[in-house]
């Protein structure tokens, strides 16, 4: 079998790659590094042909700032036109748990237009939605910092190993497409604020952490339960404290 993974340099497509080479699958790593965009649609039809499955997981560099829906747009609108001409039997891309929460920020909105395109395009697929990963926690606390102290929303996360995510996507994809969006979480639901103090804990950080009710969560209000699944198809088995110490220790 045959799978390109686009985005494959990244957090997510690194992963990916290596699950999928694990379980013997013939992989074409593609991503802007390697001379393929799937904004511009540079080097698709290359990667594309011959392919049996596609997985995007591809991302826009900047969060919450710049023109992320014009990225998912036409990163997907090439991608899927891509994938239709080279006949692609399974089609899968990552997004976001909870991301119809946070609609008010232009990242999240984007990533439910990619969703929707995939949808409206008739090609077999899945679509995954994951909570956040462990990898990119650290991310949310030091962008929550505010004259020394982290200031977090009061939202309940659920969030997973990006290694059990990689997994589950290439084990997906080798089964058949689900046309439908599967949502994986992590083993436990926390609230971010008792997940920021675990992390400043272990690595030492003395700042002060509080919950504010008017904190934003990447520049919008969300809802306390707003960014847990609700009936997750898969759950990883790690926790954020047993990945931490792994993590710090490795
Ligand atoms: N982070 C989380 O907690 C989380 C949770 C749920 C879902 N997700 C979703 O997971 C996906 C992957 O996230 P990530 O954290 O793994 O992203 P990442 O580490 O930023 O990696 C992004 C990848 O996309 C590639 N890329 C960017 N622009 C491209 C283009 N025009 N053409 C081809 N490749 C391009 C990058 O390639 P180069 O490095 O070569 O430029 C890189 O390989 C995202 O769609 C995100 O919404 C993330």
């Amino acid at each position: 079998m045959k799978v390109v993974v686009v985005g494959a340099s990244g957090t997510m497509g690194s992963r990916v790659v290596k699950y999928l080479e694990r379980d013997g699958r013939n992989v074409v790593e593609a991503s802007s590094s390697t001379g393929v965009s799937a904004l511009t649609g540079k080097g698709l039809d290359e990667a594309f042909d011959g392919a049996d499955a596609v997985i995007d997981v591809t991302n826009f560099g900047s969060f919450g700032s710049g023109d992320a829906l014009g990225f998912f747009k036409q990163a997907g609108t090439n991608l899927l036109k891509s994938a239709r001409k080279h006949n692609i039997r399974h089609y899968l891309a990552l997004s976001v748990v909870g991301a119809e929460s946070l609609v008010e920020n232009d990242y999240f909105r984007a990533k439910l237009v990619q969703e929707n395109l995939i949808r409206a395009s008739g090609l077999p697929h899945t679509i995954v939605r994951s909570t956040q990963f462990f990898e990119f926690l650290g991310g949310i606390v030091g962008s929550s910092a505010d004259n020394g102290v982290i200031r977090l929303p009061m939202v309940r996360l659920q969030p997973i190993a990006g290694d059990e995510v990689a997994a589950w996507i290439a084990k997906l994809i080798a089964e058949q497409p689900r046309n439908s969006i599967v949502e994986i979480g992590g083993p436990e639901p926390a609230d971010l604020v008792e997940l920021a103090n675990e992390l400043m804990t272990i690595t030492e950080d003395n700042r002060p952490v509080t919950a504010d009710p008017n904190a934003p969560y990447f520049g919008v209000s969300v809802r306390h339960e707003g960014l847990v699944p609700s009936i997750p198809a898969a759950r990883g088995k790690l926790t954020y404290h047993d990945w931490l110490s792994r993590t710090l220790r490795a």
